[in-house]
């Protein structure tokens, strides 16, 4: 090759290059025109191959010329390169920001159930009157949830249609929290205080008023000279503390094997001004737990001197309070988990 051809070979190339349109090209267009000049056969290329045709001091004048141009070709490409790499960064956090003055979504918080929390105030009051807490199993035997309550062996309560028994076991699901008293009495010498709190078993139907599982709150006072009077001054106090100081309470005659004399405590209507309504059925009261002073065979069957101790206990209904509590008037909204209801109890509700 002549230096004149290899300089027509540098001026075409440079007008090339300068058309080549580095400035505007995207990253694939770019490519493109490194390998057209810079490639295997590409132009700037072979000019710098072409180089050793000439001359020494062709060479010598011409080499920095063509290492000149491939240069600034270099930095044009890189330049460019950059520019695209820059803008899409750019482009890729403007896509994916994060405007941090949004307000966050809440996190839904779980709550206690309403039921959850009538058990734990009705023992939290008893607590306050020095009561202790005590649990006793679901499936009890004949013995502790029937015999040593004086509950004899014809007595209807024991009948299949009220209480589930185990297929093929002298066992049953307790009717009652009655057992634990008796539990308790077995392991513990008097004086004693303890509520019992637990779920129990029945063979109802399910409607408003009745459930085949519900809960229930058992009490007992075990101690030298304790009566009836004990028994109405300890749950007017518990009602009062519940309800509220003007609650008004009843105090009815009424039958249980396991005490003498039995009582049913009624309050006053809550949902009418005693002039009766459906809740009250029409009678002003509503009823809210049984009791009675413990009947000494009770105290004999676990072994206790019935001479020297006596006492009274209670059971109360856990969906009862709560009806009453939060103006419920169907106990199978307890049951049904449905959002809408439940998102109602809020936990400073109690
Ligand atoms: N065990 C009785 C019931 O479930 C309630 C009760 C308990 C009554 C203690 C008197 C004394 O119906």
């Amino acid at each position: 090759m002549t230096r004149a051809d290899w300089e027509k070979s540098y001026v075409s190339a440079e007008s090339a290059l300068r058309e080549a349109g580095v400035n505007d090209a995207d990253l694939l267009k770019l490519e493109e025109v490194r390998v057209r000049f810079m490639g295997r056969k590409g132009e700037l290329t072979e000019l710098l191959k072409s180089l050793k045709d000439l001359s020494i001091e062709d060479k010598r004048e011409l080499g920095p010329k063509a290492q000149a141009l491939k240069a600034s070709f270099d930095a044009a490409i890189e330049a460019r390169r950059a520019a695209l790499e820059d803008q899409g960064d750019t482009a890729a956090l403007a896509a994916d920001a994060i405007d941090l003055t949004l307000p966050s979504v809440r996190a839904p918080r779980g709550r206690l159930h309403p039921l959850t929390t009538t058990l734990h105030e009705i023992a939290r009051i008893f607590q306050l009157m020095g009561y202790s807490w005590a649990e006793g199993p679901h499936v009890e035997d004949e013995r502790h949830n029937f015999t040593a309550l004086n509950i004899p062996e014809n007595h209807p309560a024991r009948d299949s249609q009220d209480t589930f028994y185990l297929q093929d076991l002298p066992l049953l699901l307790r009717t009652h929290t009655s057992p634990v008293q008796v539990r308790t009495m077995e392991s513990m010498r008097p004086p004693l205080r303890v509520v019992c709190p637990g779920r129990v078993f029945r063979h109802e139907q399910l409607d408003a008023t009745h459930s085949a599982v519900f809960g229930q709150v058992e009490g007992l006072v075990v101690d030298e000279n304790i009566g009836l009077a004990d028994l109405k001054g300890h749950l007017q106090t518990f009602l009062q503390k519940l309800l509220g100081s003007a609650t008004k309470t009843r105090f009815r005659p009424s039958y249980f094997p396991f005490t003498e004399p039995s009582t049913e405590v009624d309050v006053k209507c809550f949902f009418c001004p005693g002039t009766g309504c459906p809740s009250c059925k029409h009678t002003g009261w509503i009823e809210i737990l049984g009791a009675g002073v413990v009947n000494p065979a009770v105290l004999k069957a676990v072994g206790y001197d019935e001479t020297k101790w006596s006492g009274f206990a209670f059971g109360i209904g856990v969906e009862r309070v709560a009806m009453l509590l939060h103006g419920v008037r169907d106990l199978r909204h307890f049951y049904t988990n449905d959002q809408r209801f439940l998102k109602q109890f809020d936990e400073s509700l109690l």
